[in-house]
């Protein structure tokens, strides 16, 4: 599903040189994997080289088989629509939309009819147990609630591939908990690879493979 080899994207600042190093690693369909370390350690900007959202200096990202990280700016767009979906620490919702709209609007951005669009959003805030609270704005939703939209979001386009940097950050661990117990039981049940940028405890023991990075490299397997 994703593949990264030799990931090299490195930040000089004043000497010092910072970023990620040489990083490989594979996530296949249906893993949840989680990329653990301290801050400062590189995990947001492996998320940013795996998510296309940022050029690697050196390596490749391979996504669903294919080399995609050197495509130009337009694909590797188009791909961040159509295949990957992403989940913030700060959720990221459209205040002035309701939770079912937020849904909508990456299904409406692909040219999905607004009925087909209603439809699978429906389903999908069902799914993660917010079908109740559907007409609700994220300002009238709990953090726990508004992850979950941001989860329900981030899958309706029934993507390859969900990259969440830190998603539990801005909730308590008991809503933390729940939320990554359902990215887990999603992965598996759709198949949707997920990577995770976290130091939470909660979250690395939901994983079903953990990387370490330490400045910068990945740390061997004990
Ligand atoms: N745009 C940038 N310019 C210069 N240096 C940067 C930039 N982005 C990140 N860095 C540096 O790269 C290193 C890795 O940062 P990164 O944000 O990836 O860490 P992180 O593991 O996500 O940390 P945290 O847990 O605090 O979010 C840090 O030393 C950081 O200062
Ligand atoms: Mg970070």
């Amino acid at each position: 599903m994703l593949e990264l080899r030799a990931i090299t994207r490195a930040y000089e600042l004043g000497g010092e040189r910072a970023g990620v190093f040489g990083v490989s690693l594979e996530v296949p369909q249906g893993c949840l994997a989680v990329i653990a370390g301290p801050s400062g350690s590189g995990k947001t900007t492996l998320l940013q080289v795996a998510g296309l959202l940022d050029p690697p200096d050196e390596g490749e990202v391979w996504l669903e088989g294919e080399p995609v990280s050197r495509r130009p700016e337009r694909a590797r767009c188009d791909l961040r629509l159509r295949r990957l979906g992403f989940v913030f620490q700060a959720f990221n919702l459209v205040p002035v939309l309701s939770a079912l709209e937020n849904v909508m609007l990456p299904l409406q951005l692909q040219g999905l009819p607004p009925a087909a669009a209603l439809t699978r959003a429906e389903a999908i805030l069902e799914r993660v147990g917010l079908a109740d609270r559907g007409d609700r704005r994220p300002g009238q939703l709990s953090g726990g609630q508004q992850q979950r939209v941001a989860i329900a979001r981030a899958l309706a386009p029934e993507p390859a591939l969900v990259l969440a940097d830190e998603p539990t950050a801005n909730l308590d661990h008991a809503h933390g908990v729940p939320l990554m117990e359902l990215m887990s039981e999603l992965a598996r049940e759709r198949g949707t690879a997920f990577l995770v940028a976290s130091h939470d405890p909660a979250v690395i023991a939901q994983a079903h493979r953990v990387f370490r990075l330490v400045d910068g490299r990945l740390a061997v397997a004990p």
